[in-house]
C-alpha cells in the first residue's frame, strides 16, 4: 500500500504547533494550518505521540485508498510502499526535523511570510512577541529515543535562528551527537561561529536570501541597512567550508515583482554569486504576489528577469535552480511554465533536484 514517503519519515514544528510533513502549508488564501496540533511548555514532549496518532490515522487513511485531504494536489506527493519494519507506533527514524518553532527576527522583510500579507511595523512587534515552546524537550526524546540519525536532516529555519542562539546551539548539538545532516536558514546578518564550525566538518546547506545585488535595493528589500555585513558574512561562511565538499551556501533571490526585478539588479546579485564563488543560487517568486497574480497572465518583466535568472551562460560556474516551495501542483507547473525557456528536460531535472534538496 502506498503512502507519501514525506508522510512516513517528516515532522515540522511551528510556532505553538506539530505538523506532519513540510510541504502545502501555503495556499492561494495564505497559510493553511489545518492538520497540527498545538503544542506549548506543558504538552512538550508529549506532543510527540499526539503526532504519532495522527501520522498513524493518515497512514491508515492510506492505507484504505484514501487521500489525506492535505496531500490532495500536493506537488512534492511521492509515493513508496510502506517499509515492512515501519513502526507505527512512532519507533522509526525521522530523515527531516523542521524547525521553526520562534518566529523571532528583528529583520523586515518585505516578503515575509511570518508577518503576514501586510507586514506593518505591528505585525513585525506580534511576530516576535509570538509565544511558543521549549523545543529542547522534544528534541532530548528524539535523541533518547534513537528517532534520529545520520539519514536525518535538521532544517533549522527560524524566524532568525541567530536570534536565540542558544537554544539553535543546543538543537546543533544534538543533531552532532547523532551524526545528523543540517539546512539552515539565516538571514546572515549575525554570523554564528558554531554554524561556521559545522560549514567546516558536517553535512550542512546554509541558504540564506540576499534577494539583491546592492545595498540600496537591500534596504528596500530587507528593511534593515546590513547589505555589506551579511555579504561579509556570506564570503567568511563559504571560506569555512571551503575544504568540505559536504557544505555548501544557497544563495536565494525572492523575486518581488516592480521592486527588485529588474535585469541589471540581478545581474549585479549573480556577479556576487559569481565573485564569492558560491555553488548554487536559488530564484523564488514572493508567496504572497504569487498568491494573488497565479491565474493572471505572466508579466512580460517578470518573465525576462526569471529567464535572465536561470540563464546558464552569464554565470557559468554558478548551479541555478527555483524554489515554489510551499505550493500546490497548479502553482508548480505555472511557475515552471513561467520560466520555462527552451527545456523541459533540463526543468524536469530542476524538479527533481530541488525535490532532493527539500527532502535532503
Ligand atoms: C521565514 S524565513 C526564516 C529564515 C530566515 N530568517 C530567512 O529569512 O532566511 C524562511 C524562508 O522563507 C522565505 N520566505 C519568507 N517569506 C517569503 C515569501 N513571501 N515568499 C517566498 N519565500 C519567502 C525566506 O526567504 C526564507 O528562505
Ligand atoms: S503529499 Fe504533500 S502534503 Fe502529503 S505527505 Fe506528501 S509532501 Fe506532505
Ligand atoms: S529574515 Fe527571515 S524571518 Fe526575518 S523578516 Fe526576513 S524572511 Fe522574515
Amino acid at each position: 500500500m502506498e503512502v507519501c514517503r514525506f508522510l512516513l519519515d517528516e515532522i515540522q514544528f511551528i510556532v505553538k504547533r506539530v505538523t506532519p510533513c513540510y510541504t502545502r502549508l501555503w495556499e492561494k488564501e495564505g497559510y493553511v494550518r489545518r492538520y497540527f496540533i498545538e503544542a506549548d511548555e506543558n504538552t512538550s514532549p508529549q506532543v510527540l505521540k499526539s503526532f504519532f496518532d495522527l501520522r498513524r490515522k493518515y497512514i491508515d487513511m492510506c492505507k484504505n485508498g484514501v487521500t489525506p485531504p492535505f496531500c490532495k494536489n500536493c506537488y512534492y506527493y511521492d509515493p513508496v510502499e510502506i517499509p515492512d519494519d515501519y513502526d507505527l507506533m512512532g519507533n522509526h527514524t525521522f530523515k527531516s526535523l523542521y524547525i521553526s518553532h520562534r518566529n523571532t527576527c528583528h529583520c523586515k522583510c518585505i516578503y515575509c511570510c511570518l508577518a503576514g500579507e501586510n507586514n506593518t511595523e505591528e505585525s513585525f512587534i506580534q511576530m516576535n512577541n509570538e509565544k511558543t515552546y521549549n523545543i529542547m524537550p522534544i528534541m532530548n526524546y528524539l535523541d533518547e529515543n534513537k528517532l534520529i540519525n545520520n539519514e536525518t536532516t535538521i532544517n533549522i529555519m527560524g524566524g532568525e535562528c541567530t536570534e536565540y542562539p542558544e537554544e539553535a546551539h543546543n538543537i546543533i548539538d544534538i543533531g552532532l551527537k547523532n551524526n545528523c545532516k543540517f539546512r539552515i536558514l539565516t538571514n546572515g546578518i549575525i554570523y554564528d561561529e558554531k554554524i561556521a564550525d559545522l560549514m567546516k566538518n558536517e553535512n550542512i546547506n546554509i541558504v540564506i536570501s540576499l534577494d539583491s545585488g546592492s545595498d540600496e535595493m537591500y534596504r528596500r528589500v530587507k528593511r534593515v541597512n546590513a547589505f555589506d555585513k551579511v555579504t561579509n558574512n556570506i564570503i567568511k561562511y563559504n571560506e569555512a567550508g571551503k575544504n568540505n565538499p559536504d557544505s555548501r551556501i544557497m544563495l536565494k533571490y525572492i523575486l518581488c515583482p516592480g521592486i527588485n526585478d529588474k535585469i541589471d539588479e540581478i545581474k549585479k546579485f549573480k556577479d556576487f554569486a559569481l565573485n564569492a564563488n558560491i555553488g548554487c543560487i536559488i530564484l523564488s517568486i514572493d508567496r504572497f504576489w504569487l498568491s494573488k497574480n497565479i491565474d493572471k497572465q505572466v508579466p512580460a518583466k517578470l518573465r525576462n528577469a526569471m529567464d535572465y535568472f536561470m540563464d546558464k551562460t552569464n554565470c557559468p560556474d554558478v548551479g541555478t535552480t527555483i524554489d515554489y516551495g510551499f505550493v500546490d501542483k497548479t502553482w508548480a507547473d505555472k511557475v515552471f511554465s513561467m520560466a520555462k525557456k527552451d527545456s523541459d528536460k533540463c526543468f524536469a531535472k530542476l524538479k527533481k533536484f530541488f525535490k532532493k534538496i527539500l527532502s535532503h
